[in-house]
C-alpha cells in the first residue's frame, strides 16, 4: 500500500527505553495523529521516520521502499519526507521564496522557482514572497513552513505540533487550511499533538500513546471518543464524572438508577465514568427516569455552560456531578431539576 509503514519500532536513549514496539500505517491521502503526553516519545518516532535519529529496531517503509531497518538506513534527503517540527524554524536570512526553494536543489533554478511560487499560491502567500520571516506573523510563517515542507512533492509529511505557537483563532484557521492543502496533495501525513481536540479535528485515525511509549488505542476519532479502551483514553477529553461501585447480581447501583455492569463478575470493583455532556438535565415531573437534583453553580463558558449539581435524595444524597449543557443555564426559571444519563457517554472500567 502507498504510504508510510512503521513496523515494530523500539528505541532507547542509552539504557532508558522510550518507544516500545510501535507499529503504524499511514495510507497515502490520510492523516494519522499521534496523541500522547509530554515525553512519551512522539518526536523521537518522527525523527526515526525522517532519518534524523538512527533506527535501532523494526523498520520504516515508504510506499514500497524500505528506508530504514537495522541493517541499512537511507539518509533523510533520499526518503521523500517533508517535515515541520515544533518550532517550524524558517531560515531567517532567506526570503520567503528562498526558504521554499531551499529543498528543491534537484531542480534547475527556473523550475525550482516555479514550483515554490505554486506552493506559495496554495497557502495564500504569493504576495509575501520577497519578505523575510521576521516580517511575517506566526500564522504566515507557519504557512511558509508548510509550503517549504510540501514543495519537493514528498510522499510523507511529518508534522510535530505544527500549530503550537499560534493563538486559538489563528490555530483554528491555519489547521483547517493545512488540512485542505494536505488532502489536495494526497500525501501520507503523520502528525503529533497533545491536544485531543486538534487530533479529533485533523485525523482520519488517532493513535493514543501512554507514558510508557506504547500505543494504548488506535482508531477513528469517533472510536477514541465513544469507545475509549481504558480510563486514561476516556479522560483525555477533559474532566469526567466518576462513580465507583461493586458489581452485585450483574448490576451497579448508582445515583442514576441501576446500571448493567458489562464484562464484570459479582464482587468486582468497577469505575463508571460519565462525560459532562453525558448527563441530561430537565425540569418536569421526572417520569422519564430522572433523579431529582439541586443545582450548586452554573458557569457560562461561551457556547456552553458547566453546571454542578447534587443528588437530592436517597443513599447517594449529596453526591456531586458536573454537566455541560449547550446554552446558558438560567437558575431562576427552572423549579425542580432532574438528571439522567445519556448511555453513549458512560464508560465502565475495572478499578485499578
Ligand atoms: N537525544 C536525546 N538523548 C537522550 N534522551 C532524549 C533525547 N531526545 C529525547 N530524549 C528523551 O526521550 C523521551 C522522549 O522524548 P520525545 O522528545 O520523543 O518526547 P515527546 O513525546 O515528543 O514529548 P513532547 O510532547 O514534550 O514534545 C524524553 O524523556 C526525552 O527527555
Ligand atoms: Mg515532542
Amino acid at each position: 500500500m502507498q504510504g508510510l509503514h512503521i513496523v515494530g519500532v523500539s528505541h532507547a536513549y542509552g539504557s532508558t527505553p522510550v518507544l516500545d514496539n510501535i507499529s503504524l500505517t499511514v495510507p497515502a491521502g490520510e492523516l494519522v495523529c499521534l496523541l500522547g503526553p509530554s515525553g512519551c516519545g512522539k518526536t523521537t518516532l518522527l525523527r526515526i521516520a525522517a532519518g534524523l535519529e538512527r533506527l535501532q529496531a523494526g523498520s520504516v517503509t515508504i510506499d514500497e521502499t524500505v528506508v530504514a531497518d537495522p541493517k541499512s538506513q537511507l539518509p533523510p534527503e533520499d526518503r521523500r519526507i517533508g517535515y515541520m517540527f515544533q518550532d517550524f524554524a524558517l531560515f531567517p536570512h532567506l526570503s520567503v521564496l528562498d526558504n521554499v526553494t531551499f529543498g528543491l536543489f534537484r531542480r534547475n533554478k527556473a523550475a525550482a522557482r516555479e514550483r515554490a511560487m505554486e506552493m506559495l499560491g496554495q497557502v495564500g502567500m504569493v504576495r509575501h514572497a520577497d519578505k523575510h520571516p521576521h516580517m511575517l506573523s506566526g500564522g504566515q510563517q507557519q504557512r511558509v513552513a508548510l509550503a517549504r515542507a510540501l514543495a519537493p512533492e514528498p510522499r510523507v509529511v511529518l508534522l510535530d505540533e505544527p500549530f503550537s505557537g499560534l493563538d486559538t483563532d489563528m490555530r483554528a484557521r491555519i489547521r483547517e487550511e493545512t488540512l485542505s492543502v494536505l488532502k489536495q496533495t494526497n500525501v501520507a501525513t503523520l502528525m503529533v499533538t497533545h491536544d485531543p481536540e486538534e487530533a479529533m479535528f485533523m485525523a482520519d485515525r488517532i493513535k493514543v500513546m501512554g507514558e510508557n511509549g506504547r500505543v494504548l488505542q488506535s482508531g477513528r476519532p469517533a472510536d477514541i471518543y465513544y469507545k475509549p479502551a481504558n480510563e486514561y483514553v476516556a479522560r483525555l477529553f477533559g474532566p469526567m464524572n466518576m462513580i465507583d461501585g461493586i458489581v452485585d447480581q450483574g448490576e451497579l447501583k448508582s445515583s442514576f438508577g441501576v446500571m448493567a455492569a458489562k464484562d464484570a463478575a459479582d464482587g468486582d470493583a468497577v469505575r463508571v465514568l460519565i462525560r459532562p455532556e453525558g448527563l441530561i438535565l430537565s425540569n418536569g415531573d421526572g417520569r422519564d427516569g430522572g433523579t431529582p437534583v439541586d443545582i450548586l453553580s452554573a458557569h457560562l463558558l461561551g457556547d456552553s455552560s458547566m453546571v454542578r449539581f447534587q443528588v437530592r435524595e436517597g443513599v447517594n444524597r449529596g453526591e456531586e456531578f458536573q454537566v455541560r449543557i449547550p446554552s446558558a443555564f438560567d437558575l431562576t426559571e427552572k423549579g425542580q431539576i432532574w438528571a439522567r444519563v445519556d448511555p453513549r457517554h458512560v464508560f465502565q472500567y475495572p478499578q485499578e
